[in-house]
């Protein structure tokens, strides 16, 4: 018995020495005072988003010779395929995040970050115009600042079609604060069904929880809740969740078109196991405070009454993106997003390229498309960089008479460098996870499509997840999270 504590005691001793000295060596990366200043002599960057597409370009980027900016509302990126997991708790916020600062401190040249608001670029000066959205300002609350290059990755917003009632009433789930406040919602509806003297209808409508949309948000959000009601709520509201409802809108014939054909209905068998109801055919056209108004196959209106309403029906352009179209109106007349060529420059502006869920494309707007994105861009700023550096030398190499033979190559190796491939978008595959630690997963194989789903997927959807996250910290901190969910379970109490 001795022998094994010790052996335990040397383990547990190894690996916390270990991990410490792996963070303690993350965290003296940080150098941001050794970096190189701006230099007015160079171009400047300006980068606009700090989500998928941004933060992949800045990973890959190399940085001397180009004053970078990043402008966004949030001064993190955040990891958005672990996001329906914050909503109930298995996650918390801060283990999804990391900070556009702590990104960045390892270019070689400071990167400027201001927690700002893009209203308006300008592509004809060749400016963006931001303003400071949080609660607290300063004396300056809007700034107009000039690039030579426009990194434009702004994301997409929520679509709710201009259905009445949907942005007064539902919750969304696309940053963090969303899923803060479906995560109080939710337990607020199960406290207030718990309240003395309720009555029984008031309790059925209260433990209503209807979630709009059948793409992977929607079924990744109903597949967290039914986790959460089936391994926490059940022990600490044993009356009440056995009344917990769980039902999905979805205005197609089937939930996750993109997924295959036998994953849907693999999706379809596991959600009718687990008691969420799934209503095909069925398109919402109003929401009230406490009911949903859908019209069914039939075209009859049916009636929902909810006490949370999650609505996931996809994107739309920003604001900013649709004045930005507006001020090119020949090129940009998609309305499903900004047009790119093949470079991803945008149509009809000079030195603006956009990235990621602001852009219409060919491709689903997912994350691992903005990321390749990101990654493309960087290294097309690598090889404009060593072009420009072959300009100077040609022009160097003219001005001292050098040889013709010197002359020529350099000519030649300009030409080189001038030739930028096309972006080519690269499918790595699909995956969701649909709750009681299933998930599904569409993978390209040489010959086809491999579609796989049940429990090893999940710890396949985990291990691909973990290893994706963009930093050292939150690998630790979500697998902290997971191990703390499987042994505490999750915490009930309303913050
Ligand atoms: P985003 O990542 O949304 O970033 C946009 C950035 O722009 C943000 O930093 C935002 O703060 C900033 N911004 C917004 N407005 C302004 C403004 N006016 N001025 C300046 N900056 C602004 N995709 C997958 O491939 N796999 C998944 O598993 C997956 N899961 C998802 C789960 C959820 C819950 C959600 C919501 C999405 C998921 N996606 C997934 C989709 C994926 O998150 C997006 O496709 C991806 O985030 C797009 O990257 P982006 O850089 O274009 O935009
Ligand atoms: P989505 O666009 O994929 O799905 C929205 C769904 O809502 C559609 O099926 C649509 O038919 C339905 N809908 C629209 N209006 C409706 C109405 N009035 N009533 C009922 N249903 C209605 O949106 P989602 O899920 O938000 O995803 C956005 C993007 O992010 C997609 O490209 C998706 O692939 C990606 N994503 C990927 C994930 C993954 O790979 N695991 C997870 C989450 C998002």
């Amino acid at each position: 018995k001795n022998r094994l504590r010790t052996f335990a005691r040397t383990v547990l001793v190894l690996v916390l020495g270990s991990s410490t000295f792996v963070i303690w060596h993350s965290h003296d990366q940080r150098h941001p005072g050794e970096q190189l200043p701006h230099d007015s002599k160079l171009p400047t960057v300006v980068v606009l988003g700090n989500g998928w597409g941004s933060t992949a370009f800045l990973k890959g980027l190399e940085n001397e010779g180009y004053n970078v900016v990043v402008i966004s509302p949030r001064n993190y990126f955040l990891f958005t395929p672990l996001l329906p997991s914050v909503t109930v708790g298995t996650l918390a916020a801060r283990s999804i995040v990391e900070p556009t600062r702590f990104l960045t401190r390892h270019l070689k040249r400071k990167v400027e970050v201001y927690e700002g608001e893009v209203t308006e670029v300008d592509p004809t000066k060749k400016t963006v115009r931001f303003v400071d959205n949080s609660p607290i300002k300063g004396a300056i609350d809007g700034h107009e600042i000039s690039y030579d290059y426009l990194v434009y990755a702004v994301g997409a917003e929520n679509n709710t079609f201009g259905i009445k009632g949907v942005k007064d009433h539902a919750c969304f789930l696309k940053e963090i604060p969303d899923a803060e406040t479906v995560r109080q919602r939710l337990m607020d509806c199960v406290e207030s069904a718990n309240f003395a003297g309720q009555s029984q209808e008031e309790i059925d409508r209260l433990l209503s929880f209807v979630v709009v949309g059948g793409g992977p948000t929607g079924v990744e959000y109903a597949g967290e809740l039914h986790d959460f009601l089936t391994e926490d709520l059940t022990n600490w509201y044993p009356d009440l969740a056995g009344r917990i409802k769980i039902t999905l809108i979805e205005a197609l014939p089937n939930v996750l078109p993109m997924f295959s054909k036998q994953l849907i209905e693999y999706t379809n068998n596991t959600f009718k196991e687990n008691k969420i109801d799934i209503r095909t055919k069925t398109m919402v056209k109003e929401v009230k405070d406490k009911v949903i108004i859908a019209q069914n196959e039939n075209k009859e209106l049916v009636e929902f009454p909810y006490g949370l309403l999650v609505w996931a029906t996809g994107n739309t352009a920003r604001p900013v993106t649709r004045d930005l179209m507006n001020r090119l109106p020949a090129e940009q007349n998609s309305r499903r997003g900004l047009l790119v060529d093949d470079h991803l420059r945008l149509q009809g502006a000079e030195g603006i390229f956009a990235i990621g869920d602001c852009t219409a494309t060919a491709y689903a707007p997912t994350a691992q498309a903005a990321s390749q994105q990101g990654h493309y861009l960087s290294r097309v700023f690598a090889q404009l960089t060593k072009k420009h550096a072959l300009l100077k030398e040609l022009e160097e190499a003219k001005a001292s008479n050098a040889d013709p033979a010197r002359l020529d190559s350099l000519a030649n190796a300009v030409i080189r460098a001038s030739n930028i491939r096309p972006f080519h978008y690269s499918h790595q595959g699909s995956l969701a996870y649909i709750g009681s630690d299933k998930a599904i997963a569409d993978l390209p194989m040489m010959s086809g499509n491999l579609a796989v789903g049940g429990f090893a997927t999940y710890y396949f959807w985990r291990s691909a997840y973990l290893s994706q996250l963009f930093s050292l910290r939150n690998r630790i901190l979500v697998a902290t999270d997971w191990a703390k969910c499987k042994v505490l379970g999750r915490d009930v109490s309303r913050e």
